[in-house]
């Protein structure tokens, strides 16, 4: 079973603490998210493969790298897409799909209301973007639909997960990468995340 990635760095702990905080209001919440999302991407991109390629330089030929595989984002609507636009910058030539899911207030199960995804992903790193991995219902259904439509390089990136989130990728994904900015405690009975940041779709749009 493959590790989860936790991303320790000090700048993405810091961050993480001003997200955490109920005094931050949507405006701020929006830029740190975006923030850490870039900084984690920078982890979760580590151990895609390059290709050795020619480049010219102004003064001589010289030997470079470039991505072996195309990138396609995918995230989970609503509360992904506070993610994707500071990853964009980083992975300018990247395409998108997207995946609306909810979870049902009551019995938590996620359902799918927008699936819209870039063809041949079969040969590309698909990363699976959600600030929140709670039961993990969202994820998995995600993942499930992912590998139904031919991803087979998937990895999942979420700024705070429970580990009864992980639980539940890891036992139907036991190699999907995970990487995250913290394992919080637990689930509370309602299925937040404690410690968490909230409703991360409710606080980012101020709903
Ligand atoms: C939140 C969050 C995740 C999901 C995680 O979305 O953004 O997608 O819950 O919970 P899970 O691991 O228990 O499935 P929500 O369904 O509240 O929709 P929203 O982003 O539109 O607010
Ligand atoms: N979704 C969120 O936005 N927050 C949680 O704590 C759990 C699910």
């Amino acid at each position: 079973m493959k590790p989860v990635t936790v991303v320790h760095h000090p700048l993405v702990q810091h961050k993480l603490t001003r997200l955490r905080d109920a005094r931050t209001g949507p405006q701020e919440f929006r830029r740190l998210l975006g923030e850490i999302a870039a900084l984690m991407t920078y982890e979760a991109t580590r151990s895609f493969g390059v290709k050795k390629i020619s480049v010219r330089t102004p003064l001589e030929k010289t030997t470079g790298a470039q991505l072996e595989k195309e990138i396609v984002l995918v995230p989970v609507l609503r509360a992904g897409l506070g993610m994707l636009d500071k990853i964009l910058e980083l992975v300018p030539h990247a395409r998108v799909g997207f995946l609306g899911l909810k979870r049902d207030e009551t019995t938590l199960a996620a359902h799918f209301y927008q699936k819209s995804l870039p063809k041949n992903l079969a040969r590309c790193e698909v990363i699976l973007i959600d600030p929140m991995l709670a039961t993990g219902g969202s994820a998995v259904a995600a993942l499930d639909f992912l590998r139904e439509q031919g991803a087979k390089h998937l990895r999942l990136v979420s700024l705070v997960a429970a580990p009864e989130g992980i639980a539940r990728v890891r036992k139907s994904y036991p190699t999907v990468p995970i990487f995250t900015a913290s394992v919080d405690r637990q689930l509370n009975n309602v299925g937040y995340i404690l410690p968490g940041l909230g409703d991360a779709g409710d606080r980012l749009f101020g709903t």
